[in-house]
């Protein structure tokens, strides 16, 4: 279910028609189909059955006040990664005690504002660090409820730019160093140990490194058991990948049978899985509308010059990634082969290379699965106002996050006085 299809020869989400949309909205404009992230949240959370567990969205995936609170209302809770993404899930009404705080680099005021609002628990990533949340949380007279987490030393096989789970990868603590930190932690007065977390990177596409990550971690659990550190939940992070192209990710059903079988294999029916999935989300349930600016025949290549750009969707210059590009009312015609591409002044500034199009200026094309690390990523590089985000359900759409005007642009700026 992503929400968006083609009826007699337009591209609807759910039952609106894009086009209208575009005219309602402007270009360009992040659409989100509302069925679509419930049912990726509720496909989740159904696979686990009565198995206990928490879904924290990845804030950072897409952070729309508007988006958590959608969650919130399912009973998610949060993955963060700052004070920013907390507020935001307070002003979105998100339940604080159900949020967990990843990050190699909080500081000491987020460390102390984390702990004024009663988080779930923080998902430390060093010693420095778990030296510090225990002083910060001494001098507040509070106890930091804390995960280790965990670099398992696995290959996520997939963009060095998003594995995470390897030992030259700056996040988490060297496996064969957890158990000694665990026994530090659990002497601290003012830290009490409550999970353990590992997260080997983003859009994985096979189950095989889920597995051995796991299997690595139930290992550690085991020893902590041996030294007497009992655990309330694991917690396997993020990381499942969608399809952009033609990837073939294992379901969310797949993922959490998977994660439970060697759970259960190993003894541990009863102890809590915690996820932090951002993309499988919210990836496919968001489309980046955007308008064609103007066909240009260049020496070599032609080039569909469209209304979005790399400010808006950075992926493609940031990974490389391919991102489907589709007509939101398909003409009659012959193709041909385009780069398409945004207005700034970046040969970086592609959105699809060698796209087979039938276009005219004026036209609305979808730049489709843009709703994981699209807006979220946005910038106002070359002075270009952020875009809007708008939410539909059913036949009603509502703007969740208004387009950004020249004015905001230069918001905070001042002339010099001096
Ligand atoms: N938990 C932690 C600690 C994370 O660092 C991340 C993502 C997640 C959960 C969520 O992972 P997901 O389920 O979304 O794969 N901008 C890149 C992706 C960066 C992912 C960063 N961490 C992209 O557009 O591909």
């Amino acid at each position: 279910e992503t929400g968006f299809s083609y009826r007699n020869g337009a591209l609807f989400c759910e039952d609106v028609p894009v086009t209208e949309l575009a005219d309602k909205y402007g270009t360009p404009s992040f659409i989100y189909s509302r069925k679509a992230i419930e049912t990726a949240f509720r496909d989740y959370d159904g696979a686990f059955g009565s198995h206990p567990h928490h879904i924290l969205y990845s804030v950072k995936a897409c952070s729309n006040i508007g988006i958590i609170s959608l969650l919130a209302k399912l009973g998610s809770g949060f993955d963060i990664v700052s004070g920013g993404e907390l507020l935001r899930v307070e002003a979105a009404g998100g339940d604080l005690s159900k949020v967990v705080y990843s990050g190699v680099g909080k500081t000491d005021k987020e460390i102390a504002l984390a702990l004024e609002k009663g988080i779930h628990c923080f998902n430390i990533e060093s010693v420095p660090e778990l030296n510090d949340i225990a002083r910060v949380a001494a001098s507040l007279g509070k106890v930091a409820p804390i995960a280790v987490r965990v670099n398992p030393n696995v290959d996520a096989k997939t963009h060095p730019y998003i594995s995470t789970g390897l030992k030259n990868n700056k996040f988490g603590v060297a496996y064969e160093k957890t158990v000694e930190l665990y026994k530090q932690a659990a002497a601290m007065p003012s830290i009490r140990v409550v999970g353990i977390d590992c997260h080997i990177g983003s859009q994985i596409t096979e189950l095989s490194p889920f597995a051995d990550a796991e299997e690595k971690i139930l290992d550690i659990v085991d020893q902590l058991a041996a030294e007497g550190i009992p655990l309330e939940h694991i917690d396997f992070g993020g990381g499942l990948g969608v399809c952009y192209k033609d990837e073939v990710p294992p379901s969310k059903r797949e993922f959490v049978r998977l994660i439970l079988d060697h759970l259960e294999a190993r003894g541990y029916k009863h102890l809590a899985v915690t996820l932090e999935p951002g993309r499988s989300i919210i990836a496919n349930a968001g489309i980046l509308i955007t308008r064609v600016i103007r066909d240009k025949t260049g020496e070599t290549k032609n080039f569909a010059i469209v209304d979005a750009a790399m400010n808006d969707m950075g992926r493609p210059m940031f990974y490389e990634a391919w991102m489907g590009i589709v007509p939101a009312v398909p003409r009659d015609g012959a193709t041909r082969t385009y780069d398409v591409v945004g207005p700034i002044c970046e040969s970086g500034d592609w959105l699809g290379r060698d796209r087979e199009l039938c276009i005219e200026p004026g036209d609305v094309l979808a730049i489709t699965s843009c709703g994981a690390y699209g807006m979220a990523m946005s910038s106002n590089y070359n002075s270009r106002p952020r875009a809007a985000e708008v939410l539909v359900s059913g036949s009603t759409s509502q703007v969740i996050r208004e387009r950004e005007k020249p004015e905001d642009l230069w918001r905070g700026e001042h002339l010099p006085t001096l």
